[in-house]
């Protein structure tokens, strides 16, 4: 059986992307995939709450995936959480439409793997400047499963890019399938615990 995935991109200038597009077509066509690019549907910010709620609900797995922007995600996926993850709805009383639901986060970075550690230029880990969306996660009852991470961006050669996104796409069509038990995942990235 296929999982239902709700696969939300934010990038906003997806035509400059070198890398996140090429990412987000590989996981476009995968049986179960609804694909949403959150800047082109809603490019004044006004996100309509009710269809968002209505399309997480129906989802068993949830991707977030955008360029790391600030140590962070672009604008829009952080106004998406604040109006769409409301109280009631994904947390506290009555809040449960996302529990036992899972959230991965796909992310490219400019800075190099060895500049995300405490002796690095960033200082610190992936897995720390994470946080927010694995507690996010957590509050709503969710599986946080370990990130999918393409460093260096600026340097990739287009033959690394595409081996990314092969990658990628295994890793998704391995999540779609009920079989893969998504609260047992564990590990620094995902590449290291899909076999
Ligand atoms: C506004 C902005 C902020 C950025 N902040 C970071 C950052 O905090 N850390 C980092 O490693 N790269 C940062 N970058 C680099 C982007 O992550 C990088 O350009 C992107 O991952 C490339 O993906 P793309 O080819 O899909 O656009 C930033 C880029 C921009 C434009």
């Amino acid at each position: 059986m296929t999982r239902s995935i709700l696969h939300l991109f934010a990038h906003p200038a997806p035509h400059r992307s070198r890398v996140n597009r090429p990412l987000a077509q590989a996981i476009q066509g995968i049986p179960g995939v609804s694909h949403v690019d959150l800047y082109a549907r809603y490019p004044d910010f006004h996100i309509d709450i009710r269809r968002e709620q209505e399309q997480l609900a129906g989802a068993d797995l949830i991707i977030f995936q955008h360029p790391f922007f600030w140590y962070s995600s672009p604008a829009i996926l952080k106004e998406w959480q604040d109006v769409v993850l409301e109280h009631g709805f994904a947390y506290g009383e009555g809040g449960n439409a996302l529990r036992g639901k899972a959230l991965l986060s796909v992310i490219s970075t400019g800075g190099v793997r060895e500049a995300y550690c405490p002796a690095g230029h960033n200082h610190f880990t992936m897995a720390e400047f994470l946080r927010p969306f694995e507690q996010t996660a957590r509050l709503c009852g969710m599986h946080y499963l370990p990130p999918f991470v393409v460093h260096g961006t600026h340097s990739l050669q287009k033959d690394e890019v595409d081996a990314q996104a092969v990658e990628l796409r295994r890793c998704v069509e391995r999540l779609a399938d009920e079989s893969c038990d998504l609260g047992r995942l564990e590990g620094a990235t995902l590449t290291e615990v899909i076999p």
